[in-house]
């Protein structure tokens, strides 16, 4: 876990990928990139990769992503995983995320990139 890293030893860069989605908006989103943030000194870059997106454009960018699935797939599994990304992750709009990066004392993040559901965000440590 970032929290068992020495807080006192700092670092030049990080990433974090695939995760936040799995950490509830109750404060363990915030606390992890808190973690994060502390251990960086000022300018370090940050990338962070998640599923982004608020209400409608998950449920348009899930569409996206059942349609670049490869034929020969069985349907009903298909459909129990995209619903189980829209129901039991804790995803966040791109504002959200981005209020989060500036609370935990971080740049306003830029997104770099998208695939249907995924997106790729660049910041800085403040
Ligand atoms: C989809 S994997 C991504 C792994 C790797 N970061 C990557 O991009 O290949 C999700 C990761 O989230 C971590 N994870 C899930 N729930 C977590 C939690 N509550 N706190 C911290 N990490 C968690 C898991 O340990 C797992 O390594």
């Amino acid at each position: 876990m970032v929290s068992d890293l020495d807080i006192n030893k700092k670092y030049n860069a990080a990433t974090l990928s695939l995760v936040l989605h799995f950490l509830d908006d109750k404060g363990s989103k915030l606390g992890l990139l808190n973690d994060i943030a502390q251990r960086l000194v000022p300018g370090s870059e940050f990338v962070i990769f998640d599923i982004t997106g608020d209400e409608s454009q998950i449920a348009n960018n899930l569409k996206v992503l059942k349609s670049l699935l490869p034929d020969g797939l069985d349907s009903e599994l298909i459909d129990q995983r995209l619903t189980r990304i829209k129901n039991d992750f804790f995803i966040v709009s791109e504002n959200r995320l981005s209020d989060l990066c500036e609370e935990a004392g971080f740049e306003k993040p830029v997104r770099f990139f998208q695939s249907s559901i995924y997106m790729g965000w660049l910041t800085k440590k403040s």
